[in-house]
């Protein structure tokens, strides 16, 4: 039975899948291996959920260059309502020179989104941190007075809303611009003309070209107690936008998690009183980049495994009660094209094992944590079609 189950599916994740199930299914009971193997998607869709993940296009071979794995593009096609580009739609990927802009890198996953009738999260508009503005933008605005840069934004994000249209619902209009250690806002080119209107700025021309869109701050505040900065600060920030009615929805919550999963539970009261603030305050939540950084935990795969699960399923638990958070997206959805390999390596150069899906494309306990949190969360008013 299972080779005429394996033989007889086109799609190759679908195989491998099954076989992952198969191979695990002494554990598990007949029910349980069922809900495994519904897809994500519509485990979600029963709550008024989206699921889905980053893709990347970058030359193959590369981190970020999952979606020219076709592979990786089987999991997503049955696993995900939404898809983000990893880099193609952030600024310094669109923007090679002052007013000339270039979508190549980003069609062909719109394109797949289009015709797989999936969602599209745009990432980002405003990346306020200098290290990840082109040198000719930098160094043009150091030139420049407020006017101009204020011109400029504008007509950026006026630009790339209006090639996207509708297709994108939902945008990261502001990405990462509270300085973690600090808690201030970050210095950058555009700030040091423009100071906070920077952002009233952004997502103000993001509401006048994308009317319907979903317009989000988003950032990586997390729980630990390293954070508290960081969390401080994007309260800060959402405060003082909220008092000036700048247009934004919800907060990205981004969710890389990392350090131990004992450490979340004496956290959770903390991490609960931010968001707590948040949505005290009227914004809507999402996740916008779901995964683990493993590089604390033991190096024994199945216990690894184990504990990254168990704290994929406490945390998403708790977020999951927020009946507001109707997006949940990983940052990949297989271990071997998440920039955590490149950027945080473990010491011990044991491979990390951040995403739901293993290097040889099996579901992982992850996998399973995701299905179970969104299987037990209350239903929701689902994002407007
Ligand atoms: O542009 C060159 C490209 O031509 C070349 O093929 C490639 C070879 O690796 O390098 C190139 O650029 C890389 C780019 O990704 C595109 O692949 C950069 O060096 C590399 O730094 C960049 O990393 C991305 C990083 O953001 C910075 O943009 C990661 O892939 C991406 O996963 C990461 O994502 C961020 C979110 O945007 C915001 N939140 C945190 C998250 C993780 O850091």
């Amino acid at each position: 039975m299972r080779g005429k189950t394996v033989s007889s599916d086109p799609d190759p994740s679908r195989r491998e899948f099954v076989g992952g199930v198969l191979a695990g299914a002494l554990t598990l009971s007949v029910g349980a291996a069922a809900a495994e193997t519904r897809p994500l998607k519509a485990v979600a869709a029963q709550k008024g959920v989206l699921f889905g993940t980053a893709v990347g296009n970058d030359t193959p071979g590369t981190q970020a260059s999952s979606f020219r794995d076709p592979r990786v593009v089987a999991i997503v096609r049955r696993e995900c309502s939404v898809i983000v580009p990893e880099n193609e739609l952030k600024p310094y990927g669109i923007a090679p020179a002052l007013n000339q802009y270039d979508y190549s890198d980003g069609e062909p996953i719109a394109a797949f989104a289009r015709s797989n009738g999936i969602r599209l999260r745009g990432h980002n508009l405003l990346w306020n941190q200098t290290k990840y503005m082109r040198k000719w933008l930098v160094e043009w605005l150091g030139g420049v007075g407020a006017p101009e840069a204020e011109r400029y934004l504008r007509d950026y994000i006026k630009h790339v809303c209006t090639h996207y249209g509708d297709q994108i619902h939902s945008w990261d209009v502001v990405n990462e611009t509270v300085e973690p250690a600090t808690g201030e806002l970050c210095d950058s080119p555009y700030t040091r003309l423009l100071g906070i209107d920077t952002l009233r700025i952004a997502f103000e021309a993001a509401r006048e070209a994308a009317p319907r869109a979903q317009l989000v701050y988003n950032d990586y505040m997390s729980w630990p107690d390293r954070d508290e900065k960081h969390r401080s600060g994007v309260l800060r920030v959402l405060e003082q936008l909220k008092a000036r009615n700048v247009p934004i929805d919800a907060l990205g919550v981004q969710s890389h998690l990392k350090d131990r999963a004992a450490d979340y539970a004496p956290r959770a009261k903390v991490w609960k009183g931010f968001v707590d603030e948040v949505v005290g305050m009227g914004y809507g939540l999402l996740f916008t980049e779901l995964d683990v950084r493993d590089r604390d935990m033991p190096a024994d795969i199945a216990v690894r495994d184990a504990e990254v699960a168990s704290m994929t399923r406490d945390y998403l638990d708790m977020m999951l009660s927020y009946r507001g958070l109707n997006q949940v997206l990983c940052w990949g959805l297989v271990d071997r094209y998440s920039w955590l390999e490149e950027d945080k390596p473990r010491p011990d150069k044991a491979k990390a094992r951040p995403c739901p899906y293993d290097d040889a494309y099996r579901p992982k306990p992850m996998r399973e944590a995701i299905a179970a949190a969104l299987e037990a969360a209350a239903p929701r008013a689902a994002v407007p079609a």
